[in-house]
């Protein structure tokens, strides 16, 4: 393998991680859960000032303020922060965004409401859960830019900030692979992560929450049509639950895990192994081959009386980060995650945990400029990653993006693949999640600079890249519903 001088300019050109600390703005997060915490710290690490905390769950918004804002003011609920915010009390003033990281459902009404009054928005994906919401999410966009607002509205996928997508793109872009013909793009999401989300977890029940086609792949959906670059004809899916059923049960499993389950040891979804040992995702550090964290994934993993010698190790067992921190209110504790393992749904045997979801699904897509797809969803995968293929007249892109990261060009006439040098983690995409909220945060300070240090013309070519973005995401969404839809009728659905 050769590092080529296309491949180098394709990592060269490709989004970057941001440009250090930019920031300044005042901004409120609503939901305080997983999400809304990390965007909270990367923001208030680049220099925002996070002024209120919006969670029901009152433990939660205080847990995120004593670790990130102190400052901030605590609030139950959107509309109690909103109405405070536009009253005239001096003590709260109207925030510069918010970031909705609250459940799905959540989304869209908050995001029409603070954009509506001026207010920017960072919004977890998905925007909405019907193509009602998403036709309205569009007319509100038209809407506010008619009356001159300079709101902006931007979508947290997080892998289209990503160095390793950015460089497909830019590759692309160059024209190394020609034009496009085909693309294949696998969402492998490890067994165990599977489980935890959408078997025990926040997305078990579409139907309270969202398919997975949409909570999970919207970001792949996403990807496929900003490298196919054109508006999609017609999709088709086929899949199905088949794993996480009552009658895949081992004979005498218990409704809970730690209720004496006979088979504890050896279920690969043992909530006491997956949350409190966290052996899968230690496996998982161990499988990327990334020093140092799968060194020491590897020793707690196999020789865990020798790390307790260790001074930070008290700290690794109960685990403290993801998955575990995402089933307890507030901080890990062993009381608190006896509790959620007794009482709380991730202490569910996950042959009777009730989830609707498919654990497979393989998806293809028509585009109108003759590029076609197929989105492939493994939910039973032995490894946490994206992996994909893109075809073009010229040559291929080969990538995988998770633990670690690898990509390649080969080129029709060359002997040799060439390796794009990448930089991905081991696991999750924290790297993706800061870059992002980089990107937002110049946003912001455009927006705030317009008409002084910055000039008009480059706010309005920065908001209609934003609303431009927001409208391929929305693409994206529409093919993940529809591909629902044709899962669940077995027709093939054209636009
Ligand atoms: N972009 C990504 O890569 C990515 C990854 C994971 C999740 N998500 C999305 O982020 C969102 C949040 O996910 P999460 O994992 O942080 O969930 P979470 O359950 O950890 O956090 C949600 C928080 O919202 C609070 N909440 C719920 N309803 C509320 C209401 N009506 N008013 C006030 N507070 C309320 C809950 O108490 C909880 O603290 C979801 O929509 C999810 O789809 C995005």
């Amino acid at each position: 393998m050769t590092d080529s001088t296309s491949a180098k300019n394709a990592l060269a050109n490709s989004p970057v991680e941001g440009k250090g600390s930019v920031g300044g703005a005042r901004i409120a997060i609503l939901g305080a859960g997983d999400r809304g915490t990390i965007y909270a710290r990367f923001l208030k690490a680049a220099g925002a000032r996070i002024v209120a905390v919006v969670d029901w769950d009152r433990s939660r918004a205080a847990h995120l303020a004593e670790s990130v804002a102190p400052e901030a003011i605590l609030y139950s609920s959107w509309q109690d922060y909103l109405t405070e915010a536009q009253s005239k009390n001096q003590a709260v003033s109207v925030p510069d965004a918010v970031v909705i990281a609250l459940p799905d459902a959540e989304h869209l009404q908050p995001a029409i409401e603070f954009s509506g009054r001026g207010i920017s928005v960072l919004l977890e994906k998905p925007v909405g859960l019907k193509l009602s919401e998403l036709d309205r999410m569009e007319r509100h966009v038209r809407a506010i830019r008619k009356k001159g607002s300079r709101a902006a509205i931007v979508v947290c996928h997080v892998l289209r900030y990503s160095q390793f997508f950015g460089a497909i793109k830019t590759a692309i872009q160059q024209g190394l692979i020609g034009e496009i013909r085909s693309i294949l793009h696998c969402e492998n999401v490890s067994y165990y992560h599977f489980a935890h989300s959408y078997v025990r977890g926040n997305w078990k029940d579409s139907r309270t929450s969202s398919p997975v086609l949409l909570a999970k792949c919207s970001h792949d959906f996403d990807l496929i049509g900003w490298f196919a670059d054109s508006e999609f004809v017609s999709v088709q899916s086929s899949g199905s639950q088949s794993t996480f059923l009552p009658e895949r049960a081992p004979a005498g499993a218990t409704e809970r895990c730690i209720d004496g389950c006979p088979h504890q040891k050896s279920c690969l979804y043992d909530a006491e192994s997956t949350y409190i040992d966290a052996l899968p995702i230690k496996r998982e550090l161990i499988r990327s081959g990334r020093p140092p964290l799968s060194w020491m994934a590897a020793l707690a993993y196999r020789w865990p009386r020798l790390l307790r010698r260790f001074p930070f190790a008290g700290r690794l067992r109960p685990w403290p980060f993801w998955p575990t921190s995402t089933i307890v209110s507030g901080p890990v504790t062993a009381e608190s995650l006896d509790r959620a393992l007794r009482t709380g749904p991730y202490g569910r045997c996950v042959y009777f945990a009730g989830s609707n979801q498919p654990d497979h699904a393989d998806t293809v897509i028509q585009f109108r400029n003759g590029i076609t797809a197929t989105m492939r969803l493994n939910g039973n995968s032995f490894q946490e990653a994206r992996t994909l293929r893109i075809d073009g007249s010229l040559g291929s892109l080969e990538g995988r993006f998770g633990q670690g990261g690898d990509l390649r060009l080969h080129r029709h006439g060359r002997a040799r693949a060439e390796r794009i040098p990448v930089q991905v983690d081991a696991a999750g995409h924290l790297r993706e999640d800061r870059a992002l909220c980089l990107h937002f945060l110049e946003v912001l300070e455009c927006i705030a600079g317009a008409g002084t240090r910055v000039p008009e013309a480059m706010l309005v070519r920065t908001l209609e890249a934003t609303d431009l973005t927001l409208h391929q995401v929305i693409q994206g969404h529409r093919m993940a519903l529809l591909a629902e839809k044709s899962r669940t009728t077995g027709k093939t659905i054209f636009r």
